[in-house]
């Protein structure tokens, strides 16, 4: 006998859209799963949606020969930009198959290693920015770090300069918040609403996106170079299954996804800048690890993987910033269309019932984590980090459907990390701020300003 999946009590017709705040999904999700535990569902409009937010299900839901990636929501609506690119394609959609394998190979660790000097050359421009700042060096590192990965993201991937850390925002920073939240926010509006009033805004920021990228085509075509980067692969690279290669719609499609994937890796990172304040011996362990391995030498890409504490650093920071917050999985479909027994029939869902991990509850599972809240970067080192249980290292995702970015973003924060702990100091701008996280696709810290300097200045 199966137990009912907890749920929020609802009001008659609207259900539990009170419990959903629309500005700021993932935190109300973040709460209930506080409150509610390892699983809970809510309805809306008439549709049913169940959360998992405990390790152990997680784990039994990323089953791939029972689940497998549910695209709906938001992720439907952000196809109105991107169409069927990696990571909005239906499972039956064989775009797919034939983008993934064109640019893998172009994204895994070995690829991502020839890229280095790309991001270490963009890491330093910022890194000189903020060390310059003299007295007037209260700063809000999303802001910064946003406009970094945009630059870093266009030359490593793209092979071309923006110079957008400095003057106004690049447009495209804006038009990827402004569809993003869009998105999140259309599949709870009935749809004349969407038509009516928010059309319009849907519709600039694609166009500002996909104008941005054709450019970044245009740019190639009229340079040709030998740089066998992901571009080359996009614009001329077949799929060694089908002979296809992609369409130029395509190309525009996954060009304007990649920032939109790596927009996450700054998220991440400005929430490792608030634990690291609060942990101030966190930083002190950090730097005697770099100050043993790199010294008074430049980083190069080998010491990247010389540094496990800082690696742990990065880590315990992605478990606990819940970067990007969840994802969507649904029962493969069957013949039977039988419902779905989890947790050894402990709960029972219907056949075709979406499913969305919420990694605030995941990753700070009690059951897994002794006091889950706090900052802990040994535990994700070496012999205890390979016996945490698999869910909860998702924070790319699952599968085939997982993070195609992961080597790229994880070079990225090892850069990142290191440097700013080998050659910065932050201090809190209000020591009293305590984290507060919003955002659609990716969640960061809110309002959240530090003062830098260079480091011993
Ligand atoms: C810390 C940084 C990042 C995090 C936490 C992250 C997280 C994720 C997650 C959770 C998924 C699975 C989404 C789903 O199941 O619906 C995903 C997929 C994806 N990510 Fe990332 N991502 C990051 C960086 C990047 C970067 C740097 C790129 C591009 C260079 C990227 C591009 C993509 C793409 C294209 C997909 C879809 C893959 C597919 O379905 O085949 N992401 N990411």
């Amino acid at each position: 006998m199966s137990s009912p999946i907890p749920q929020p009590p609802g009001l008659p017709l609207v259900g539990n859209i009170r419990d959903i705040n629309p500005s700021n999904t993932w935190a109300s999700l973040k709460t209930l799963a506080e409150k509610y535990g390892e699983i809970f569902q809510i309805k809306v409009l008439g549709h049913t949606i169940v959360f998992v937010a405990g390790a152990a299900i997680a784990e039994e839901i990323c089953d791939e020969k029972r689940f497998r990636k549910y695209v709906g929501g938001p992720i439907v609506e952000i196809r109105y930009a991107v169409h069927n690119s990696l990571f909005t394609a239906f499972d039956h959609e064989s775009s797919w198959g034939i983008a993934h394998r064109i640019m893998a190979p172009k994204l895994s660790t070995s690829s991502v290693g020839e890229r280095f000097d790309d991001l270490n050359i963009t890491a330093t421009d910022l890194i000189n920015k903020w060390k310059g700042l003299g007295s007037n060096n209260t700063i809000f590192p999303i802001g910064d770090l946003n406009r970094l990965n945009l630059e870093a993201t266009t030359l490593a991937l793209f092979g071309q300069r923006l110079n957008c850390l400095g003057g106004p925002e690049h447009p495209v920073i804006q038009a990827m918040e402004d569809a993003t939240s869009e998105a999140m926010r259309r599949p709870n509006r009935p749809g004349f609403l969407n038509w009516l009033f928010y059309g319009k805004k849907f519709k600039s920021a694609t166009a500002t996106m996909r104008s941005w990228a054709a450019g970044i085509v245009q740019n190639r075509k009229d340079n040709p170079t030998d740089r066998n980067d992901l571009l080359a692969a996009l614009l001329s690279a077949k799929d060694p299954e089908s002979g296809k290669a992609l369409t130029d719609s395509e190309v525009i499609d996954e060009i304007v996804t990649m920032p939109i994937g790596s927009s996450t890796a700054p998220c991440l990172m400005t929430t490792a800048i608030y634990y690291l304040l609060k942990n101030p011996h966190v930083i002190a362990e950090a730097r005697k690890e770099i100050d043993a391995v790199v010294g008074s030498d430049e980083l190069t890409h080998a010491h990247t993987s010389q540094l496990p504490y800082v690696e742990g650093v990065v880590r315990e920071a992605f478990r606990l910033s819940f970067a990007a917050p969840g994802f969507n999985i649904e029962p493969i479909p069957s013949e039977s269309k039988s419902p779905v027994l989890l947790a050894g029939g402990k709960y029972q869902i219907a056949h075709n019932q979406p499913l969305i991990i919420v990694l605030a509850g995941v990753n700070r599972d009690p059951n897994v984590f002794d006091e889950p809240l706090a900052f802990r970067p040994e535990r994700m080192v070496g012999e205890a980090y390979e016996k945490l249980p698999s869910a909860v290292k998702k924070g790319f995702g699952n599968g085939k459907r997982e993070c195609i970015g992961k080597h790229y973003a994880w070079l990225w924060l090892m850069i990142m990390m290191t440097r700013i702990i080998k050659e910065l100091d932050f201090e809190a701008a209000d020591p009293t701020y305590e984290l507060h996280q919003d955002g659609w696709f990716n969640v960061r810290p809110t309002d959240f300003s530090v003062k830098v300097k260079a480091r011993g200045n």
